[in-house]
């Protein structure tokens, strides 16, 4: 098939990885059947079989860490999601970002990585890879593309980006990074979570290596931990392939994997559905008297606004704003609202709200929080896929909220 006629990705996310006929399915399930057996009945004692040799793809299976149908149906999706030639599903998005940047760096090497990266991330890199694994971790504010460059050292073996960021939607020029990197002994990762490959596709850009917490859009539901890595360099994938399964062995269970896949049908759907609420969302709050500041890609006025439009096909589901106030005026706001469910996370159809400062940037000091620009009033909402006006709605109920607390106290009896 030339490429012209090659699917669409809208195609890709319903069927790639699932054929009725083929892995496992003797009765010609449409979707991919949950495939709970831990191990597999072998031909027979072959003195040639030997386990690097089986193929999944021919539907041979030994061990269910090694690989299972469900799981592989789904590897073989997100690999052609993202256009890379390999996929592997893992138990959460950080053993996917753990074990790839164990595949990519040993003792003595340097990591470069932005500075705004998920905060769970950074602490893997400082209190893992730093303490216990001996690798020097430089951060840099990546929006400039010089900073990456000026960071780079001999021994670094690994840079490690996000785009766009947590909380404040921030990108770096991935582009840009890859030519930087592209003559150097160096693994280029992307964390791609927050656009999904629905919108944005860092393999085409020059990224090395792609990963997901597929816990987010990919699944989409809020009812599923797990992650992905996507390559296209086979020697980096055979080093994946083999700490994902005998290295460390945190791969994506059969239900999880079966999940995700689901979730996958409708990544287009959804996709296009959130970036339509989340940019009425951005407009709405960016005209409103009690907000600051607004950062949504999409918003002209946003920094990165040019650059999203260049890398990305959309702008996504996320944003965050601050308000004019407080940290208990934000409370105030967050505690009023009914449709935005306070809690961490970020991707599934429902909308969700979360106030860093108090919640997932909590542990970093006051000091570490400004520098990364999270102040006491920052909010970040995940808009999912409900009526918009009933989002509206509610988020005039924060406002209402907040204005109530800054009327002088009544003195009637
Ligand atoms: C951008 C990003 N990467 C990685 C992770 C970690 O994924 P998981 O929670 O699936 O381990 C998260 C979780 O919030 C995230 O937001």
């Amino acid at each position: 098939m030339d490429d012209q006629s090659a699917p669409t990705l809208d195609t890709l996310t319903v069927t790639e990885g699932e054929d009725p006929f083929e892995r496992g399915s003797e009765a010609g399930d449409v979707v991919s059947p949950v495939h709970l057996s831990s191990t597999f009945a072998l031909p027979g004692l072959d003195a040639e079989m030997r386990l690097e040799d089986v193929d999944p793809d021919a539907g041979e299976f030994v061990y269910g860490r090694l690989s299972n149908p469900t799981r592989h149906a789904l590897e073989t999706r997100l690999a052609a999601l993202e256009g890379g030639a390999h996929g592997a599903a893992f138990a959460s998005g950080t053993a996917a970002i753990f074990t790839t940047l164990l595949a990519s760096v040993r003792p003595g090497d340097h990591i470069v990585a932005f500075e705004d990266l998920y905060a769970g991330t950074r602490r893997m890199l400082d209190d893992v890879f730093r303490a216990r694994l001996g690798v020097d971790v430089t951060y840099v504010d990546a929006t400039e593309t010089a900073n990456v460059a000026a960071a780079l050292r001999e021994e670094t073996a690994a840079v490690w980006m996000e785009s766009p960021t947590n909380p404040k939607l921030a990108l770096c020029d991935i582009a840009g990074i890859a030519d930087l990197v592209a003559d150097r002994e160096v693994v280029f990762g992307v964390d791609n979570t927050f656009a999904s490959p629905y919108f944005q596709r860092p393999l085409e850009l020059g990224a090395d290596v792609v990963v997901h917490s597929t816990t987010k859009y990919l699944n989409g539901h809020s009812d599923a931990i797990a992650g992905a890595v996507v390559t296209d360099d086979d020697a980096l994938a055979e080093e994946i392939r083999f700490l994902q399964q005998v290295g460390v062995g945190a791969v994506s269970g059969p239900f999880d994997s079966y999940l995700v896949l689901r979730g996958t049908k409708t990544l287009a759907a959804r996709m296009a559905r959130h970036e339509a609420n989340a940019t009425a969302v951005a407009e709405f709050l960016d005209a409103r008297p009690e907000v600051t500041d607004v950062y949504y890609p999409g918003l002209p006025d946003h920094p990165d606004h040019e650059l999203a439009r260049e890398q990305m096909s959309g702008f996504g589901g996320i944003l965050s704003f601050e308000l004019d106030g407080d940290i208990d005026d934000a409370k105030r706001f967050v505690e009023a609202l009914t449709e935005f469910t306070l809690a961490v996370s970020v991707g599934g159809v429902e909308s969700l709200i979360e106030l860093p400062a108090a919640m997932t940037h909590e542990p970093l000091s006051p000091a570490e929080r400004e520098a990364l620009g999270i102040s006491d009033t920052l909010l970040r909402v995940s808009v999912g896929i409900e009526g918009i006006d009933d989002l509206i709605a509610d988020l005039e109920r924060g406002f209402d909220a907040m204005a109530r607390s800054a009327e002088p106290p009544s003195t009637e009896r």
